[in-house]
C-alpha cells in the first residue's frame, strides 16, 4: 500500500520505465461493484491499475457527511486484493491538504448547475483533489463512473483545459437487481427507504419511455412524470430532475432530436437525511 504523493510518483514512474501502462481509479472507498467494474475496466485496457481510497474533505461542505462517510478500510483492501490486487494508494488528509494549502481548481459551465446549486464547493474540492491525484499518479488512463455524469464533465473540461497529460475513461452505472445505482451512501438507508428508493431508476425509465416511445417532447411534461414516480407514496423530496444537452450540461426545455443526437436525464432526490443521485442517456 502506498501512502505518501512520493510513493506514488516513484510507484508509476517505475512502472513506465519497465515499458507498462498505468490505469488510475480513484475512489472515496466504501468499494461496491460500481467501483470495482472501474478496477476491472483499468485491469484490462492497462498493465497496472492503482486505486486510490481518499475520503476527500474538499468536496463536503460543512452540513455534509464527511465525518459519517464510511471508511470500511480493511474491507476494501480484501475486496480488491480479489479484484486483481492492484496497487493502492492511501494518503492522509496531512498528506494530501498539508498545513498551509492555499490552492483551488475552479471550473466554470459545467460545475454551475445541478450539483453545483446544491452543493456549491462540491466541483472545486472534487478537481482540486482529481487534479493532485493525477499529478501524483502519471497515469495513462484515468476511469470514472457514469454513475456522476457531472462529475465526469468537470473532468473532462480540467483534462481539456488544463493540458493534463491524462486520457479520461467513463464506465457504464452499476446497477443492484431493482435498478437502484449503487453507491457507497446506499448503506445509509434504513430497509423501508432501501425499498422505495427503486423509484429512482423508475422514474429514470419513465422519462426515457416518454422520449423514446412517446416521443414527449416537452421537458417539463417529462420532468412532472418524474416526480411522480418519485414522490408518491414515498418519503422523497426531488431536488432537481432535468433534461440537458449531454455535453455542455445546458438544461433544456424542449427535445428536438435534430438539434441533439443525445441527451442526459439528471436526478438528485433526499430521502430522510440521504440524498442520491442518478442519470441516464438516452440516444435520440
Ligand atoms: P466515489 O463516490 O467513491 O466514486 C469513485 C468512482 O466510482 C467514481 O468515478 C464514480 O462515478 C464511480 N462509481 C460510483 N458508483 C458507481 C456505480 N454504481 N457504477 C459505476 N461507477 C460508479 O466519485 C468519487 O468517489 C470522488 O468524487 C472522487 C472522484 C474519488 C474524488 O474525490
Amino acid at each position: 500500500m502506498l501512502t505518501t504523493i512520493d510513493e506514488l510518483r516513484n510507484w508509476s514512474n517505475e512502472q513506465h520505465a519497465a515499458g507498462l501502462t498505468v490505469g488510475f481509479v480513484p475512489t472515496m472507498g466504501a468499494l461496491h461493484e460500481g467501483h470495482l467494474s472501474l478496477v476491472k475496466a483499468a485491469n484490462e485496457r492497462c498493465d497496472k491499475t492503482v486505486v486510490s481510497v481518499f475520503v476527500n474533505p474538499a468536496q463536503f461542505a460543512p452540513n455534509e457527511d464527511f465525518h459519517k462517510y464510511p471508511r470500511p478500510l480493511e474491507n476494501d483492501l480484501k475486496v480488491l486484493k480479489s479484484a486483481g490486487a492492484p496497487e493502492v494508494f492511501v494518503p492522509s488528509v496531512a498528506e494530501m491538504y498539508p498545513d498551509g494549502f492555499d490552492a483551488s481548481v475552479h471550473i466554470g459551465g459545467v460545475s454551475q448547475p445541478f450539483e453545483g446549486q446544491f452543493r456549491p464547493v462540491h466541483f472545486s474540492g472534487v478537481a482540486t483533489v482529481v487534479l493532485k491525484l493525477f499529478n501524483a499518479g502519471q497515469a495513462d488512463i484515468a476511469f470514472f463512473g457514469q454513475k456522476d455524469y457531472q462529475q465526469v464533465c468537470v473532468v473532462r473540461k480540467m483534462v481539456s483545459d488544463l493540458n493534463v497529460p491524462v486520457k479520461i475513461a467513463v464506465c457504464p452505472i452499476v446497477r443492484e437487481p431493482d435498478g437502484l445505482a449503487m453507491s457507497s451512501r446506499n448503506r445509509y438507508l434504513s430497509a423501508e427507504h432501501r425499498r422505495q428508493a427503486v423509484v429512482l431508476s423508475r422514474s429514470l425509465a419513465e422519462a426515457e419511455r416518454l422520449i423514446s416511445v412517446k416521443k414527449e417532447q416537452k421537458v417539463k411534461n417529462i420532468v412532472a412524470a418524474m416526480t411522480k414516480t418519485i414522490c408518491t407514496d414515498t418519503d422523497f423530496t426531488v431536488d432537481y430532475a432535468a433534461v440537458a444537452d449531454p455535453e455542455t450540461l445546458r438544461e433544456l426545455d424542449i427535445i428536438d432530436p435534430l438539434k441533439h443526437s443525445a441527451v442526459v436525464i439528471l436526478l438528485a432526490a433526499k430521502i430522510g437525511t440521504t440524498r442520491l443521485i442518478d442519470n441516464a442517456v438516452i440516444e435520440l
